[in-house]
């Protein structure tokens, strides 16, 4: 396994091992790696001649200060998670001067609307900071497949928009989400629930299922006002959003169409520890 920490050792590996038709398959990470990164890293290694993942937390896409310091950073134990899966695999764990130099600041983009609902009603400045590391993180791995979970499902959506319109050479590969036996979807930041948090986490992938249940006979207000009512009763959990929206716009809805697709999409804190899902609904 080999681990780079600066951009121009990484480049150079790839130049001088492997030949440029060779298909490297990306899978960019924040680190404290779960199940979750095991299946796209699994796919990435599957579908390509080779395997790149980054693990890099990047400060631009943190609007809370204090969620960026507490953000789990366990790169030993990544590297022998990797391994798991193949020697082979190529890690870029970067600071942040190796990717932003002197100046750590996002660059401003515009996602054709889609940066404006949800998170990015409530995360200011999140998918610049998204957009910017995505993008140049592709600059420099130069990726062939790269591979995004559909747990941050606007994410994906933004990425697959960045890349249509700035032409960029990659095909972006959406991945199902993975579930803990209880129903939590995985994430990096699961392991610093306390043991309550995490006892009742489950729900939100519970309400979520009624959700789903609900949408093909009940109007989208009542199931708004059900999701709302029933969080307002769990006291470990505090609801930030429950929307229901068009999968493509992402735009909440207030009546179904027959031809849309749809999906509900949640944010919760549990204590100062922010968790979301989504489901599709039709
Ligand atoms: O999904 C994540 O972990 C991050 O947003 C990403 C794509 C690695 C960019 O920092």
């Amino acid at each position: 396994m080999v681990v780079f920490k600066k951009k121009s050792d990484l480049i150079a590996y790839l130049s001088s091992n492997f030949d440029s038709n060779s298909s490297i398959g990306f899978v960019p990470t924040m680190g404290a790696l779960h199940q979750g990164h095991l299946s796209l890293i699994q796919k990435a290694l599957d579908d390509n001649e080779l395997a790149v993942v980054s693990i890099f937390v990047n400060p631009t896409q943190f609007d809370n200060p204090n969620d960026l310091v507490a953000y789990p950073r366990t790169l030993e134990t990544d590297v022998e998670l990797l391994k798991t899966l193949s020697n082979d695999i190529v890690v870029y764990s970067p600071n942040a001067e190796d990717i932003y130099g002197d100046e750590v600041v996002a660059s401003n983009f515009s996602f054709g609307g889609l940066e404006n609902e949800m998170e990015g009603q409530f995360r200011t400045g999140h998918f610049d900071g998204v957009g910017t590391i995505v993008k140049r993180l592709f600059e420099i791995v130069r990726p062939t497949n790269a591979y995004f979970g559909e747990k941050d499902f606007q994410q994906l959506a933004i990425i697959r928009h960045m890349v249509k319109q700035h032409g960029l050479p990659v095909t972006i590969v959406g991945c199902p989400i993975f579930r803990e036996d209880d129903g939590l979807a995985m994430s990096s930041r699961n392991v610093r629930l306390t043991e309550n948090q995490r006892d009742t986490a489950p729900f939100i992938y519970k309400t979520l299922l009624t959700a789903k249940t609900k949408f093909g006979t009940e109007s989208v207000t009542k199931i708004n006002e059900w999701v709302n009512t029933k969080f307002s009763k769990v006291e470990a959990l505090n609801l930030e959003y429950f929307v229901i929206a068009d999968e493509n716009t992402l735009k909440p809805i207030e009546e179904k169409k027959e031809q849309s697709k749809y999906r509900a999409f949640i944010a919760v804190y549990a204590g100062d520890i922010r968790l979301i899902d989504n489901i599709a609904l039709n």
